[in-house]
């Protein structure tokens, strides 16, 4: 875009919002000129997804294996009916194959192998291919849970150059662990529950093909991993089930995650703390509480997250869309990130920032110090929303949120009534935005925008809007 589009947009918006005089026309219009680099830089920056990661790519088990050596688990005494327990004989073909060069890690298909929370600990000989054709189930029972492995189910680490492939399925058998949930009875305790499978310590992976199913809690975690590639992995859980987050990604830099099918009972993707670098494409999402960056700051914690690249999503039926998610008391921020060509149908709030976001009992006590939003572009993002705010940027009112950039944005509501709320948010938008999105430039703090330009915002919406407790 030029800076000549740049100016007529400008035009149109002092006549929008009425109130900008010739000397703030200037002002804005040198605010909007320094917003021409941040958004090139927006419009263009990339991933390194290009970056291939090294393993060696196996057909398929039972084909001629050039070189490789096959440590099936039934030769270690898995049973895979799933009853028996299966537990010893993985951990020793895990010790074979780990040690082993160029060998297949291998769960054979059309059995239920019963597996409790078990470490599989690298650093293991060169070449891995983790082969899963089967099911590995976990034991459904909360009370025998391994007390030392409260959090983990499946935990891969310390691993440099695997490949995770096959058509067979993980089953965490949740139903227990989420009937137990505090979010789903008051008088439940509130204690974390395991996560289905983690990549944790590890880089240069690649995971293809798998399903994770009805998890504990998440499904999917990478954590403290560097360059890992996730594509045709599809995760599924109720849409009810409890914080059983999809794919959760932390403490990692360069993952591209494609062509992956999430459906849960919590976020389809979560992005958190020091993270950077992640880029996610055709990825469809529902049920769920869409895709997430956050939630960050919470107990006053520092969250950091850049370069997030969102291309190619359709999000059914969601509670949310496209999201940023802070607890007030945080520090840290969220800058350079795209989200384009995404299909929303009958979300909920297809587009937005909570830095107002309470995921607890309680209600959140209000804080100057907040995790700091800007440089957020949203670019082509089309369909229907279920609520009226079809974009809601909630920022801190101590520590507003900048740059956010709007282009080709036409989301609807089915009567009409598709609105922009704002709260501390300055941005602008270019091309089609609709609803408008005008208080983005708007000296008002908080100002709600439909398109006939009516202000709405009043202390009591505004309230609703901030006690937004996910439970
Ligand atoms: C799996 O967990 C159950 C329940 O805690 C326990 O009885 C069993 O011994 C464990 N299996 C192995 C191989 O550790
Ligand atoms: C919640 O849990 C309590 C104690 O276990 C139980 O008595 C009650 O029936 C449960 N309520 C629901 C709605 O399941
Ligand atoms: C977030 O990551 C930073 C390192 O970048 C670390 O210092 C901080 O403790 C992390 N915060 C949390 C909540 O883990
Ligand atoms: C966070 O900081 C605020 C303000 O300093 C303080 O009142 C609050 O107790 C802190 N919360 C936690 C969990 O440390
Ligand atoms: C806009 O996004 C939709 C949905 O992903 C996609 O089908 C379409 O090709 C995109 N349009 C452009 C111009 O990229
Ligand atoms: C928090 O701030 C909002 C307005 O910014 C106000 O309506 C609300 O009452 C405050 N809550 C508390 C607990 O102070």
């Amino acid at each position: 875009m030029d800076n000549f589009s740049l100016v007529s947009f400008l035009g149109l918006l002092i006549v929008a919002c009425g109130v900008t005089g010739s000397l703030e026309y200037y002002n804005a219009g040198k605010v909007v000129y320094e917003n021409v680099g941040i958004l090139e830089e927006l419009e263009s920056f990339e991933i390194d997804d290009a970056y291939e990661v090294e393993t060696v790519d196996v057909p398929s088990w039972g084909s001629q294996h050039s070189g490789k050596v096959l440590v099936n688990v039934d030769s270690f005494g898995a049973i895979g009916d799933g009853v028996s327990d299966d537990t010893k004989a993985f951990v020793s073909a895990w010790q074979t194959a780990c040690s082993t060069p160029r060998a297949v890690f291998l769960v054979p298909p059309q059995r239920r192998y019963l597996v409790n929370a078990t470490r599989f600990n690298g650093p293991c000989a060169d070449n891995l291919v983790i082969q899963i054709d089967g099911t590995i189930v976990a034991p459904d029972e909360p009370k025998n849970w391994d007390p030392d492995m409260p959090r983990l189910w499946l935990d891969f680490s310390k691993l440099n150059g695997v490949l995770f492939q096959g058509s067979g399925v993980i089953d965490g058998s949740g139903s227990k662990w989420w009937a137990s949930s505090c979010k789903k009875n008051k008088t439940n305790p509130c204690r974390g529950a395991p996560t289905a499978l983690t990549i944790d310590s590890s880089s240069a992976i690649k995971v293809k093909g798998l399903t994770i199913q009805n998890s504990q809690q998440m499904h999917f975690v990478i954590s403290r991993s560097a360059s890992v590639r996730v594509s045709n992995v599809q995760v599924s859980a109720p849409g009810d089930s409890p914080n059983t987050d999809g794919i959760h990604i932390t403490a990692s830099t360069n993952v591209v995650l494609q062509d992956c099918k999430i459906g849960t009972g919590d976020d389809c993707i979560s992005i958190v703390n020091d993270t950077s670098g992640i880029k996610m494409k055709r990825i469809y999402c529902g049920p769920g509480h869409g895709i997430s960056i956050g939630s960050l700051g919470k107990d006053n914690s520092t969250g950091i997250v850049t370069k997030v690249i969102l291309d190619t999503a359709f999000l059914s039926e969601t509670t949310n869309g496209i999201r940023i998610k802070t607890w007030q008391g945080g520090s840290g921020y969220v800058r350079g990130v795209r989200f384009e060509n995404v299909r929303m149908d009958n979300v909920a709030n297809p587009i937005i920032i909570d830095q107002f976001y309470c995921d607890s009992p309680k209600s959140c006590q209000n804080q100057t110090s907040a995790v700091q939003i800007s440089e957020i572009m949203y670019r082509n993002i089309s369909g229907s929303t279920k609520s009226a705010k079809a974009m809601k940027f909630a920022c801190s009112d101590t520590v507003p949120c900048s740059n956010i950039v709007l282009s080709n944005i036409n989301l609807e509501r089915e009567d009409g009534t598709a609105e922009t709320y704002c709260n501390s948010a300055q941005g602008f938008g270019y091309g089609f935005v609709h609803p408008s999105a005008d208080c983005l430039s708007s000296h008002d703090k908080s100002c709600t925008f439909s398109d006939q330009n009516e202000h709405v915002a009043s202390p009591k919406t505004r309230n609703e809007d901030i006690v937004h407790t996910e439970l």
